[in-house]
C-alpha cells in the first residue's frame, strides 16, 4: 500500500509532463482531409458574391453612391438623430459595441456586422428577410430604430435636389410627394397607418415603389463591404499549396493550435465554415433569452415572417422572375427550427463584442466558455455538444479568431460618411 502515493505521485507527473509537452506532441504535419478543409476556409476560395436578381441596380455603381449618402443621413429617422450608421459604425466592422441596439428607442437584439454580408442569403438573426434590399426597407420603419416611416422616406428623396437627381438617373421621376405625409405608413403607430390609408392606392403604390428603390440602393452600397485577407489567409494558402506545412510565420504556434482545435476536437467548423466562416444556415446553440424578454423563436417564426414579406423576392416590388426566387419557395420551415439563429461569419469576431443575438457576451473568452459548457437550450435542443476543452486549449481558440482579424477589402471612401454634405431643399 505504501507504494500508492509514489505511484499517484508518477501519475500526476506524467499528467503534468504530458500536459506541458502538449504542444509539440501534437503531429507537426496537416492530413489531407485537413488541408483540404483549411484551404477551403481561406479568402482566395471565395467567389465573388453571387448576383441578387430582386435587385436590378445591385452592382450599380450610381445605385452604391446613393445608398452610401442614405446609409450615413440621419434624416432618415424620427428625431432627425438615427442613421444606419449610429449601429452599424464603419470602425467596428459595421457593427456598435453594444449588447442591444439603441436607435430611436431601445431595441430587442445584438446589431450583426455588415462585412461580406452580400454572401448571405438570408437577413437578421432569425433569417426574416430574403434580401439585402428588403431587410434595408426594415429598420426605416420599425420605431425603435430609425421610425421614419416610407412617407418620409419618398419625401426626403424627391425634396432633397442632389437626391433627386441621382434616383431620377436609376429609376426615373420621383412621383409629386407634395400630398404625402411624411407620417404615413402601414407598418407604423395608429396615426401612420391612419394616413397611409387616406392615401389614393396609385400614390400607395408610388410610394411603395420609391421606398423599395431605397433599399435596393442601401444594398448596392452594403454590397461594396468585404473582407480583406489577412494572416489566416496566407497561411491556408500556403498549406494548400504544400500540405506538410506546419508552422511558417504567418501564424503563431498557439494560433495554429487553435486552428487545429477548429476544424477538428472543438467541430466549430461544423457550422463556421467557408470562408467567411458561416454556412449561412440556422442552428440553436442554447443562447438563453435575456431576463425579461421571451425566447427567440429565432428561424421558426423567420422563414414564415420572409414569405409573408412584401418586398421579399416573390413581391411586386421584386425585379425577379418567380422562377429565381428559389431560396425563398423551397426555404425549410420545420419545427427543428425552433430557437435556431443564423451562424454568424468570425473573420470580425474581435470587433464585433458583445456577442450572439442576444448580446449575452461581453468578450470571446466568455463565448468560448459557453461552447465549452454547451448547456441545454431552453427552446428545441442545443446542436452543439460540451467539449471539455482545458483552459489552455480555450486560449489557443481564442488565439485563432483573433489571429483572422484584418482590414475590409473596401475602398477607403465607402468606410466613411459621404464626403459630399447632403445638399437640402
Ligand atoms: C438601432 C440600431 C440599428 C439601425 C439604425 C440599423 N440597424 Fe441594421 N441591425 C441592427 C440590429 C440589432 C440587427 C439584428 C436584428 C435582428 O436580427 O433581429 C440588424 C441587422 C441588420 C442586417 C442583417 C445582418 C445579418 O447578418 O443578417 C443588415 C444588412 C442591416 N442591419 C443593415 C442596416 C441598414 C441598411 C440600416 C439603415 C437603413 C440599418 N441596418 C439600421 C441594428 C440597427
Ligand atoms: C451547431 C452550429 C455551431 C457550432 C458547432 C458552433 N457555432 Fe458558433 N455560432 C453558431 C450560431 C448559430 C451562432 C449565433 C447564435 C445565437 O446568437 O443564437 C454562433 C455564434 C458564434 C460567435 C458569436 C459571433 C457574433 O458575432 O456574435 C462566435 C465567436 C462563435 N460562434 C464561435 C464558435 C466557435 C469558436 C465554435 C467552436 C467551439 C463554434 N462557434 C461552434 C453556430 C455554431
Amino acid at each position: 500500500m505504501s507504494k500508492t502515493p509514489a505511484l499517484v505521485g508518477s501519475l500526476m507527473l506524467a499528467a503534468l509532463l504530458a500536459w506541458l509537452l502538449a504542444p509539440t506532441s501534437l503531429p507537426e504535419h496537416w492530413s489531407d482531409s485537413e488541408t483540404a478543409l483549411i484551404a477551403s476556409l481561406s479568402l482566395s476560395a471565395l467567389p465573388p458574391p453571387g448576383p441578387d436578381p430582386g435587385n436590378a441596380v445591385a452592382d450599380d455603381a450610381r445605385a452604391a453612391r446613393l445608398g452610401h449618402r442614405l446609409f450615413f443621413d440621419a434624416r432618415l429617422s424620427a428625431n432627425g438623430a438615427v442613421s444606419c450608421a449610429t449601429c452599424h459604425r464603419p470602425e467596428l466592422a459595421f457593427s456598435d459595441g453594444l449588447s442591444i441596439a439603441v436607435g430611436t428607442g431601445m431595441g430587442e437584439r445584438n446589431t450583426p456586422g455588415l462585412i461580406g454580408i452580400a454572401h448571405s442569403p438570408w437577413f437578421y438573426w432569425d433569417g426574416r428577410r430574403d434580401s439585402q434590399w428588403a431587410q434595408a426597407l426594415a429598420p426605416l420603419e420599425t420605431h425603435f430604430e430609425q421610425g421614419a416611416g416610407r412617407g418620409a422616406v419618398a419625401r426626403l428623396l424627391a425634396g432633397d435636389s442632389a437626391y433627386r437627381a441621382m434616383y431620377r438617373e436609376l429609376f426615373g421621376e420621383l412621383p409629386a410627394t407634395d400630398q404625402i405625409p411624411r407620417h404615413a405608413s402601414p407598418r407604423g403607430d395608429e396615426a401612420a397607418r391612419s394616413n397611409w390609408r387616406g392615401l389614393d392606392p396609385a400614390l400607395q403604390a408610388a410610394v411603395n415603389t420609391v421606398f423599395a428603390n431605397a433599399g435596393k440602393v442601401l444594398a448596392a452600397y452594403q454590397r461594396k463591404l468585404m473582407p480583406g485577407r489577412g494572416r489566416f489567409d496566407d497561411y491556408a494558402d500556403r498549406v494548400a499549396q504544400d500540405g506538410a506545412v506546419w508552422q511558417d510565420d504567418s501564424l503563431s504556434r498557439n494560433e495554429i493550435a487553435g486552428l487545429r482545435l477548429f476544424i477538428g476536437e472543438a467541430q466549430c467548423v461544423n457550422c463556421h465554415n467557408g470562408p467567411l466562416l458561416s454556412n449561412h444556415d440556422f442552428h440553436n446553440t442554447g443562447i438563453l433569452p435575456l431576463a425579461g424578454q421571451m425566447p427567440s423563436m429565432g428561424r421558426f417564426d423567420g422563414v414564415l415572417e420572409a414569405r409573408r414579406d412584401a418586398f421579399n423576392c416573390l413581391g411586386e416590388f421584386s425585379d425577379a422572375a418567380p422562377g429565381q426566387c428559389l431560396e425563398l419557395r423551397f426555404a425549410r420551415d420545420d419545427s427543428e427550427l425552433a430557437g435556431a439563429h443564423k451562424t454568424p461569419g468570425l473573420r470580425d469576431a474581435i470587433r464585433t463584442a458583445p456577442y450572439m443575438h442576444t448580446g449575452a457576451f461581453a468578450t470571446l473568452a466568455e463565448v468560448l466558455e459557453h461552447y465549452n459548457e454547451a448547456p441545454v437550450a431552453m427552446l428545441g435542443h442545443n446542436e452543439a455538444k460540451p467539449l471539455g476543452l482545458s483552459r489552455r486549449e480555450l486560449r489557443q481558440l481564442e488565439a485563432f479568431l483573433r489571429s483572422l482579424d484584418a482590414p475590409p477589402d473596401t475602398a477607403p471612401q465607402w468606410l466613411a460618411p459621404p464626403t459630399e454634405s447632403p445638399i437640402q431643399p
